[in-house]
């Protein structure tokens, strides 16, 4: 990755100006998968891996926005703004200046130049990173000021509608809020939130199956859509329900008969995973290492049983690093159908984890897989960038 005076560099290259720079996370989930749709509870922390964005105004009302990672170029007015073809790059960062137009927010155009880090395709969020960077940048080359909870809300709106993939609120959400050395707990009803320290001895530890199932759009989808139907099925006994959130293993138990068995298992796995996520915290906060590891076993279990978001690879490197030493816990993070595991591992024991779970992986399925280690990051900014000026 670039410094962020190389960025300016190469934004100046490519602009012939100065620029602002700003930046975003992506992120891993510590437990809470599959939730945030159903106004439920996450965990995520941000990692230190980034998109970056430099930005400069323009008066002309138009965005040009240039990829490095796709070295390609793109050119919008913002009052004709409409999406390019599907699975497009330049979707995410159009998207944002729809959504912020939406919202009524009266932007000037920009010249912007887009780098990031953050492994493609890999359930890192490199798409919410991208958009919450964008968003920094626009609303920052406007003059507006940046609420944080509103942009994360218009960030989703933008993947919702102008993407049309229909992510939850997590990924935006951690990108906007994340602080170094702890993970977020997020209602992702009423957006309250609050920190959870994550021990010092501790490191988050990101292994990359390296496979991403082509499945994995269409079927997030489709457990949305099955989520919804156990909603509708379920409020006809109980009215006041508005999302799985509110309803019980009990009440889910007691109606069991009334519902698909599939949509029956994506229920539990959504109401057991919510309760996952309340004791996880508890378990951070008493050092209960034991109990949290339980919690992301059982988490990746459901994930794979009840959800069926979980893959080979997945399980894989899940099992491979359970019988690791100084593993705390290993579950799956992110949509699923390939992707990433986030492990949680004793900082001592790092190096041989990485080693030893490199080799097993690889000796099983013929793949290298990346291994990241990052402690959790602050949120998105406006990086203050101080240029060399020549001496004299
Ligand atoms: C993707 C989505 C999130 C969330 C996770 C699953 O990362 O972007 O909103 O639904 O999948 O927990």
């Amino acid at each position: 990755m670039k410094t962020p005076l190389q960025l300016l560099d190469a934004f100046k290259a490519h602009f012939g100006t100065g620029a602002s720079v700003y930046r975003a996370p992506g992120r891993v989930n510590l437990i809470g998968e599959h939730t945030d749709y159903n106004d439920g509870f996450v965990l995520p922390a941000a990692i230190e891996f980034y998109c970056w964005a430099a930005a400069a105004p323009r008066r002309d009302g138009r965005l040009i926005i240039y990829s490095e990672n796709f070295n390609e170029t793109v050119e919008a007015a913002l009052d004709s703004l409409s999406p390019l073809e599907k699975k497009h790059w330049a979707n995410y960062p159009l998207g944002v200046a729809w959504a912020l137009r939406q919202a009524g927010k009266p932007l000037t155009g920009a010249n912007i130049y887009i780098a990031g880090d953050i492994p493609f395709g890999a359930g890192l969020s490199s798409s919410a990173a991208v958009e919450v960077a964008t968003g920094f940048a626009l609303l920052g080359q406007s003059g507006l000021a940046v609420d944080r909870s509103e942009l994360a809300q218009l960030c989703q709106k933008a993947e919702n509608e102008f993407v049309g993939a229909h992510v939850g609120i997590m990924d935006q959400f951690i990108s906007c809020f994340g602080r170094a050395s702890h993970a977020l707990l997020l209602d992702c009803r009423s957006f309250q939130h609050e920190f959870v320290k994550i021990p010092t001895d501790l490191q988050l530890v990101i292994c990359n199956t390296m496979v991403k199932h082509e499945l994995a759009s269409s079927e997030y989808n489709a457990r949305r859509a099955e989520c919804e139907e156990g909603i509708r099925i379920l409020r006809k006994a109980f009215p006041e329900i508005r999302a799985l959130r509110d309803v019980s293993l009990s009440q889910l138990d007691e109606h069991r008969r009334n519902l698909p068995p599939r949509v029956f298992a994506r229920c539990r796995h959504v109401i057991t995973e919510n309760a996952r996520v309340q004791n996880a915290v508890e378990a951070f906060r008493r050092e209960d290492r034991q109990a949290l590891g339980q919690l992301m076993r059982d988490s990746h279990r459901s994930l794979r049983d009840d959800y069926e978001v979980s893959c080979k690879e997945l399980d894989l490197m899940a099992e491979i690093a359970a019988a690791q030493p100084g593993l705390i816990g290993a579950r799956m993070t992110g949509g699923g159908f390939g992707g990433c595991t986030i492990n949680l591992v004793e900082c001592a024991a790092v190096s041989d984890f990485r080693r030893k779970v490199a080799a097993a992986y690889f000796s099983k399925t013929g793949l290298t897989p990346e291994i990241f280690v990052s402690p959790a990051s602050g949120s998105a900014q406006q990086i203050a960038v101080l240029e060399n000026k020549p001496a004299g």
